[in-house]
């Protein structure tokens, strides 16, 4: 559709890009300061991820406590660690509670900041939103990452990304390959032994595997304490040596761990994966693991040892992306990877009203940290601009205005 069949509408505050978390909780803080916004969302729910794109047992793998958004606590009787269903019934709640309404199934296809107005045009199919602010919160997982590897599109059987998993059940007695090693490929290869399916894991490279909890303590709480007095690389070798003497060592089964320690590699946007009890099959062979991949072939895979094993179904553990580069028509502030190019705890806020909230790669308690900064930003400038004077809608820019 080109730009003049779309009706134009002058949004009078932020436009936010996305109803998940990040969006839930930077429009919920503009709602506490009384600051008018639109949310557009692509989906027909909020925090679409969670209710579409994960499998059935997924859980918070962090305490409720570090995974609750701004002034919201989870409820006292959620377990420590609540269960998807419970966790999209607080992000519904909360989305009731502070009368957020998305706009669903407007999918944003480009949005551009425009010197002439100073201001940003935002584009859906139907649509173009005008608005001073746009807060960037399509998340880091927009997308799955769908590796071409040889032979894979003519593998005779089931081929499903981590994002269409539900559970192991359609799988029971097949032969699985998971590609990946992350949290999604640990727990999907758990899933599938404990629906009686025979998975091979791919591990390509090295990876770090901490137990989810240290002597009954949380590792991330843990973590937590130990950095507010000691540095990093410190923590680090703390929290491998507690890992050690719980998991014992790893690498005989084929699990090598990386040089850098696993808090200091989460700057370089790799997450440590939390065990629930993948590595206790891994050592008793239900989860065979195996070498990078070479090729496919019909009903097989060839690794890169030369090993060929025969497979009825891939499951491609293997990540997501940011989709911010296909329609976010800027440089300067975030990179080609569609993350911002300024690391974190500095990378909320671009220049020209631009912010962006959770791409820190820490979860949802780095997203709320974001949504604060960022809705307390826009609030300030908002409310000084409405003391100097009153909002105006420029007419010559035939813009219908929403408020
Ligand atoms: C399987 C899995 C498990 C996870 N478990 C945890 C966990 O236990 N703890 C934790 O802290 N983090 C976890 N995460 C990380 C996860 O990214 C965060 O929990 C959280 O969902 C991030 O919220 P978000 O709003 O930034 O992104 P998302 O939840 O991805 O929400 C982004 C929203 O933007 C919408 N959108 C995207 N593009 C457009 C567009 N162009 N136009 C309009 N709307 C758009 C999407 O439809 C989506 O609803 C997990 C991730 C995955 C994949
Ligand atoms: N709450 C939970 O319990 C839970 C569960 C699942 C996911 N998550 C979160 O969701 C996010 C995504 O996790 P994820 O596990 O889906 O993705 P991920 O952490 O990015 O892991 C992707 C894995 O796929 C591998 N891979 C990619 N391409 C490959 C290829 N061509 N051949 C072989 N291996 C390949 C990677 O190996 P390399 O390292 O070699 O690139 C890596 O092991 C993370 O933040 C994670 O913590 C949380």
């Amino acid at each position: 559709m080109d730009t003049l069949s779309r009706r134009c509408v002058w949004v009078n505050g932020p436009v936010i890009v996305g109803a998940g978390p990040s969006g839930l909780a930077v429009a919920a803080g503009l709602k506490e300061q009384g600051v008018p916004f639109i949310i557009l969302e692509r989906a027909d729910c909020i925090a679409s991820l969670w209710q579409n794109r994960t499998y059935d047992r997924l859980k918070l793998h962090l305490p409720k406590q570090f995974c609750q958004l701004p002034n919201f606590p989870f409820p006292d009787h959620y377990p420590e660690y609540p269960s998807k269903k419970q966790f999209v019934e607080y992000l519904e709640t909360y989305t009731r509670h502070y009368h957020i309404n998305p706009h669903f199934n407007e999918s944003v296809e480009s949005a551009k900041y425009d010197d002439t107005w100073r201001m940003w045009r935002v584009k859906t199919e139907a649509v173009e939103y005008i608005c001073q602010w746009l807060v960037v919160a399509t998340g880091e997982n927009a997308e799955p990452v769908l590796p071409e590897i040889d032979g894979l599109k003519d593998f005779a059987g089931e081929v499903v990304h981590a994002q269409d998993y539900k559970s192991g059940e359609k799988f029971k007695g097949k032969k699985v390959l998971v590609v990946g090693c992350g949290n999604s490929g640990m727990e999907l290869s758990l899933d599938l032994c404990n629906h009686d399916a025979k998975p091979a894991m791919v591990v390509r490279s090295a990876v770090h595997v901490l137990p989810r909890e240290i002597y009954g303590k949380s590792t991330f709480q843990v973590a937590m304490f130990l950095l507010k007095w000691l540095p990093m690389w410190l923590v680090d070798k703390i929290l491998l040596f507690l890992a050690w003497t719980i998991l014992g060592n790893m690498e005989k089964f084929g699990l090598q761990r990386p040089k850098i320690g696993p808090l200091e590699l989460k700057n370089y946007g790799r997450t440590p994966v939390l065990d629930i009890g993948a590595l206790e099959k891994i050592r008793s062979k239900e989860i065979q693991v195996v070498g990078g991949v070479k090729r496919f072939w019909c009903g097989a895979v060839e690794l890169t040892d030369g090993e060929r094993l025969e497979i009825d179904a891939v499951v491609l553990s293997t990540g997501y992306k940011s989709n911010v580069p296909y329609w976010l028509q800027e440089s300067e502030f975030f990179g080609k990877n569609g993350f911002p190019k300024t690391p974190f705890p500095n990378g909320w806020k671009g220049n020209a009203g631009l912010y962006a909230a959770g791409f820190t790669r820490r979860g949802l308690s780095g997203l709320s940290a974001d949504a604060v900064k960022i809705s307390q930003d826009i609030a300030k400038v908002w409310k000084d601009d409405l003391k100097q004077k009153k909002q105006k809608v420029p007419t010559h820019r035939r813009c219908i205005s929403t408020f």
